[in-house]
């Protein structure tokens, strides 16, 4: 199917683009009171993530209430540990959380590499729908976690602001952290085939807890698994989003992957220089900067927007939207965008 708005596409692989494209970073939430409407009518973010009808309706929302140029489809990063065999709940007010977690091998055995079609099979349905009923409109991107985020979430059972045991487990067991690493790994190649299968036109990795790690570290549990699933994933463009991996911007330089995200602690000007000219940077106002009245928000956005003047540049916040932000505010972030020269 022909794409009528592929400026995101176009962007991504570095080609001329009209204006610069614009999506945001969990657009598909809280932020939208048609979206808890929705989320309202089933018993609670699993379900609705389960059950692809309305997880294709939540995506298209921001589409067609923010103006944004892709949609990004309604999933979140841990349900590759579900499909592992390592199910999760989503806790009111608190976050994930794992009945189970790994700590031992004889956890590990418990465990599979998933299959993405068949494990996966909500998501790819949501896919499926969601790509029927855009009808071409904007394209659809598809996500996972990165091995290292997902392995933090295994290891440590839910959030936290250290993850010390997922972080004790790299030095006590490294060997065992490794074979973890590579299941995810697996899993999360079988899965982004899949989604593109069914129609993702682009896919980004979330390495939403790349900054707790130190460099040394980040080569050696994080980056080589990106490297192999950017490696294996060659049918759409990719985007890498590490948040916090300012250590590592020379080494993404050299990722098979077309857009780096850079979250809003990275300075913008260095970014580039860092990472060359061969890639699109992707982000990266502070999120926070929503909070402002609109001419904050415009005053913020056209700055950002002029420090990527000129270079290849997907327009986002440097992480995702805050749930209490007002949907007008992020309008003004959008339209300031569209109609930046
Ligand atoms: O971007 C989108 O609009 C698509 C949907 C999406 C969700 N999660 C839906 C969601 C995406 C891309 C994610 C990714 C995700 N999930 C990440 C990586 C991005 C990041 O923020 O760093 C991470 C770390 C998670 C794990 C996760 N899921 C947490 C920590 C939480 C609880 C905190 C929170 O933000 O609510 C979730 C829940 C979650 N995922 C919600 C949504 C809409 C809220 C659930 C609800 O509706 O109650």
């Amino acid at each position: 199917m022909q794409i009528q708005n592929d400026l995101l596409l176009r962007a991504a692989k570095g080609e001329k683009v009209e204006r610069t494209p614009v999506w945001l970073m969990r657009q598909a939430g809280r932020i939208l009171p048609e979206y808890r409407a929705v989320r309202e009518s089933v018993s609670g973010f699993i379900e609705l993530a389960q059950t692809p009808e309305l997880a294709a309706e939540v995506t298209i929302q921001p589409v067609d209430l923010l103006g944004v140029d892709a949609a990004i489809i309604f999933s979140d990063i841990l349900v590759i540990p579900e499909a592992m065999g390592l199910p999760y709940e989503m806790v009111e007010k608190r976050g994930p959380w794992f009945p189970n977690t790994v700590s031992s091998a004889s956890d590990l055995q418990k465990l599979r590499v998933a299959d993405g079609a068949n494990d996966l099979s909500y998501v790819i349905k949501a896919i499926e729908i969601t790509k029927k009923e855009l009808n071409g409109r904007v394209p659809l991107i598809g996500f996972a976690g990165a091995p290292w985020t997902i392995f933090a979430y295994m290891v440590e059972g839910s959030g936290s602001k250290t993850f010390s045991k997922a972080r004790a487990m790299l030095y006590t067991e490294p060997k065992l952290s490794h074979l973890l690493l590579q299941m995810i790994t697996d899993s999360t190649i079988n899965y982004l085939k899949a989604q593109i299968q069914a129609g993702a036109d682009l896919v980004q990795i979330f390495d939403s807890w790349a900054g707790i790690l130190g460099p040394e570290q980040y080569e050696e549990f994080s980056l080589r698994y990106i490297r192999q699933i950017c490696d294996a994933v060659n049918e759409v463009p990719k985007t890498v989003f590490a948040k916090g991996a300012f250590f590592a911007r020379e080494a993404m330089r050299k990722l098979n992957c077309e857009t780096i995200g850079l979250d809003w602690n990275m300075g913008i000007s260095e970014s580039r220089k860092m990472i060359g000219e061969n890639k699109t940077l992707q982000g990266n106002l502070d999120p926070a900067a929503l909070y402002g009245n609109p001419d904050q928000v415009r005053t913020a956005t056209i700055q950002m927007m002029e420090q990527f003047k000129g270079s290849r540049h997907i327009a986002n916040l440097g992480h995702g939207v805050y749930p209490d932000i007002d949907p007008d505010m992020v309008k003004v972030f959008i339209q300031t965008v569209k109609s930046f020269k």
